[in-house]
C-alpha cells in the first residue's frame, strides 16, 4: 500500500495503472476509519483492479468550525485499519494541496440539497460538491463508493455526477451498526460513556417504527418516532422526515412513492448523530 501526499504523484501512480488497463475504484473520506468505512473499501476492491482511498478533513463541509477543530484524526491507525483490507493507494493532501486558493464554485442541486442536512447545516453539501469533484477529477475512477448512513449526500453526490457529465459509477453501500444497533460513525468517539449507552435508542426507535408501518400514517410515525427519542433528556431530535428516496421532497402517505425512507438527525449532548431507516423499496 503506497501513502501519497501529492496530487501530482497521484496522477503519476494512477496513470501507471490506467495504462496497463486497471479498473480504479475510490472511496473518499475524512479519516478516523472504522468497520463502516472498510466495508466500502472492501466492496471497493472486490470490484476493481485497484482501490484508491483518500483521507482529507475538508475544512470546506464544515458550518461549524468547532466540529472542524475536533473531527478526529487518526492518521496511523487509519492506515492500519487500510493495510489488510486491500486498499492499494492512500490518498492524504494537505490543505494547501487540495486548496491552492479558495474554490468559489457554487453548485445549484435545487432541492435535495435544500432539504434536512441541506437546511441545517448551510453550505454544508457545497463544500462536499467542492472537495469530491476535486478527487473525482484526480483519481478519475471507474467507480466510486458511498455509504447510504450518509443518504442525503450519495443523491448530491449522484447530481453531481450527472451536471458535470462525469463517467464514474457511484454505490451506495448499507449502513454498518455496532451491536447494540448504533450506526458507526467517526463522531461515536466523542461520546461520553453514558451518552453511547444512550445513543442506541435512535436506530432502536426507527426499527420499531417499521413495524407501524401497516397501521399508522406517515404523521404518526414522524410523531412517535421523535417523542420516543426526545423522552430521553439527553437526546434532542433535530429534524425527522420521512421522504421520497429519489426526490428528497416529504411525503404525505405510503402509498405516494414505491421508495420511502425517514432521515433523521439527533443531538445526543452536543454530538450530532445521523441515521435512516428504508421504509419502503
Ligand atoms: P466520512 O464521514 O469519513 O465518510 C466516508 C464514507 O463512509 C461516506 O460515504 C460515509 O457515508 C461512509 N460511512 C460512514 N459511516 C458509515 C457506516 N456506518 N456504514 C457505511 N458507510 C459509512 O462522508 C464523508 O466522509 C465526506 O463527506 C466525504 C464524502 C469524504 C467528502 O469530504
Amino acid at each position: 500500500m503506497k501513502v501519497i501526499y501529492t496530487i501530482a504523484d497521484l496522477k503519476d501512480y494512477l496513470l501507471k495503472e490506467k495504462q496497463n488497463n486497471k479498473s480504479i475504484g475510490f472511496v473518499p473520506t475524512m479519516g478516523a476509519l472504522h468497520a463502516g468505512h472498510i466495508s466500502l473499501v472492501d466492496a471497493c476492491t472486490r470490484e476493481n483492479d485497484i482501490c484508491v482511498v483518500s483521507i482529507f478533513v475538508n475544512p470546506t463541509q464544515f458550518n461549524d468550525p468547532n466540529d472542524l477543530a475536533t473531527y478526529p484524526r487518526t492518521l496511523d491507525k487509519d492506515l492500519a485499519l487500510l493495510e489488510p483490507a486491500g486498499c492499494d493507494y492512500v490518498f492524504v493532501p494537505g490543505v494547501e494541496e487540495m486548496y491552492p486558493e479558495p474554490d468559489t464554485r457554487i453548485f445549484r442541486f435545487g432541492n435535495i440539497a435544500e432539504v434536512m442536512e441541506g437546511a441545517h447545516r448551510p453550505g454544508h453539501f457545497n463544500g462536499v460538491a467542492q472537495i469530491v469533484s476535486k478527487l473525482f477529477a484526480f483519481v478519475e475512477p471507474d467507480d466510486a463508493y458511498f455509504g447510504e448512513k450518509d443518504f442525503q449526500q450519495v443523491a448530491i453526490i449522484r447530481e453531481m455526477v450527472r451536471l458535470l457529465g462525469m463517467k464514474i459509477k457511484i454505490h451506495a453501500c448499507p449502513i454498518l451498526r455496532e451491536a447494540d444497533g448504533l450506526a458507526m460513525s467517526s463522531r461515536n468517539l466523542r461520546l461520553s460513556a453514558e451518552q453511547r449507552l444512550k445513543a442506541p435508542l435512535i436506530a432502536r426507535t426507527l426499527k420499531e417504527s417499521l413495524t407501524f408501518v401497516s397501521c399508522k400514517s406517515v404523521r404518526e410515525i414522524i410523531d412517535y418516532v421523535v417523542t420516543a427519542i426526545n423522552n430521553d433528556p439527553v437526546m434532542r431530535v433535530e429534524y425527522y422526515e420521512i421522504v421520497d428516496g429519489n426526490s428528497l421532497e416529504s411525503i404525505g402517505n405510503w402509498r405516494e412513492s414505491d421508495y420511502i425512507v425517514g432521515c433523521i438527525t439527533v443531538y445526543c449532548g452536543e454530538v450530532r448523530l445521523i441515521d435512516n431507516i428504508t421504509y419502503k423499496g
